[in-house]
């Protein structure tokens, strides 16, 4: 089942002075199994659209469904024990680190999944695979979370979403604060989830991600859905209108096609595709 809204809009503090429309009649599908970026400047409503996902927000109006279960306005419509869509949908936040808080790693991680019904044993076999999966060492199952590095707490905070094996993986600006090799690897992760089959749906400011990774782009604007594409034809337009910056990668190829070079962009997402195209030009082996 994917990803569904239905023309949802969504109040913060409704019917006070302070009442803010931050969605404004969102409409759109995501398949299973993509990889969405979802891109937009600040304060144009990615973190709330996407909290409405896990149904930690409910929509002022319209609708959400995700994999059988429906986030309504309508309280009478919505679907009864809403909060287990949790265990199908993982959302990692900005700043996940701040959300762990057990005494040790391996508790933290296999916390969700026994909360989501797994036997004790169950939950820690899928704690010590997530674990694994992010690149945290055993050594590390018995030590304090809030003795790790910066990196290494977001690791393990990714973890216990992990844990839960979601069908679908959100994240909310991942890479923000990490390092070009922290983020690298992080991004690394996702990749391989996602060619696991889960659907997965990234939020982010950083168009070299959405290049290298993306095989949609949702561009949201004022709280509304500017465009949904895919990342080629996003970086031939004018995206300076939504704060986005066009990749330097994107930029470079186009530069040396005007000068007569004829790469195809589409096939072109990094450094490795761009030096294969280049080859292939020459007449050598891909
Ligand atoms: N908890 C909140 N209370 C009131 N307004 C909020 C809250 N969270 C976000 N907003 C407002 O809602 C709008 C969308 O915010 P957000 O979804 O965080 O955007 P983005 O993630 O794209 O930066 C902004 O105007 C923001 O100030
Ligand atoms: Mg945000």
């Amino acid at each position: 089942m994917p990803v569904k809204f239905t023309d949802v809009f969504y109040t913060y503090n409704p019917k006070t002075p302070l009442a803010s429309e931050a969605l404004n009649g969102i409409s759109f599908t995501i398949d299973d199994g993509s990889f969405t970026a979802l891109v937009g400047r600040t304060g144009c409503g990615k973190s709330t659209l996407v909290q409405h996902i896990n149904a930690l927000l409910n929509p002022s109006q319209g609708e959400v469904e995700v994999n059988g279960f429906l986030n309504a306005s309508d309280k009478k419509k919505r679907s009864k024990k809403l909060y287990q869509v949790r265990g199908v949908v993982g959302l990692v936040f900005q700043f996940p680190e701040y959300q762990l808080f057990e005494e040790t790693v391996e508790k933290d991680v296999a916390f969700a999944p026994k909360n989501f019904g797994m036997s004790p044993e169950e939950a820690l076999e899928a704690a010590h695979k997530a674990l694994a999966s992010v690149g945290i060492p055993e050594s590390y199952y018995q030590r304090s979370p809030f003795e790790l590095s910066g990196g290494e707490k977001r690791r393990v905070a990714i973890a216990g979403i992990l844990a839960v094996r979601p069908k679908i993986l959100v994240v909310d600006e991942p890479t923000a604060g990490l390092d070009p090799r922290g983020a690298k690897a992080m991004m690394d992760l996702f990749k391989k989830v996602h060619e696991e089959g889960t659907t997965v749906i990234l939020v982010t400011h950083d168009m070299n991600l959405v290049l290298n990774y993306a095989e949609r782009v949702i561009v949201m604007d004022h709280g509304k859905i500017a465009k949904i594409t895919d990342p080629v034809s996003l970086f031939q337009e004018d995206i300076e209108q939504y704060s986005l910056e066009t990749p330097l990668l994107y930029r470079f190829v186009k530069d040396l096609n005007a000068k007569g070079f004829s790469l195809p962009l589409e096939k072109i997402k990094d450094l490795e595709s761009l030096s294969r195209e280049l080859i292939a030009k020459k007449g050598g082996k891909k």
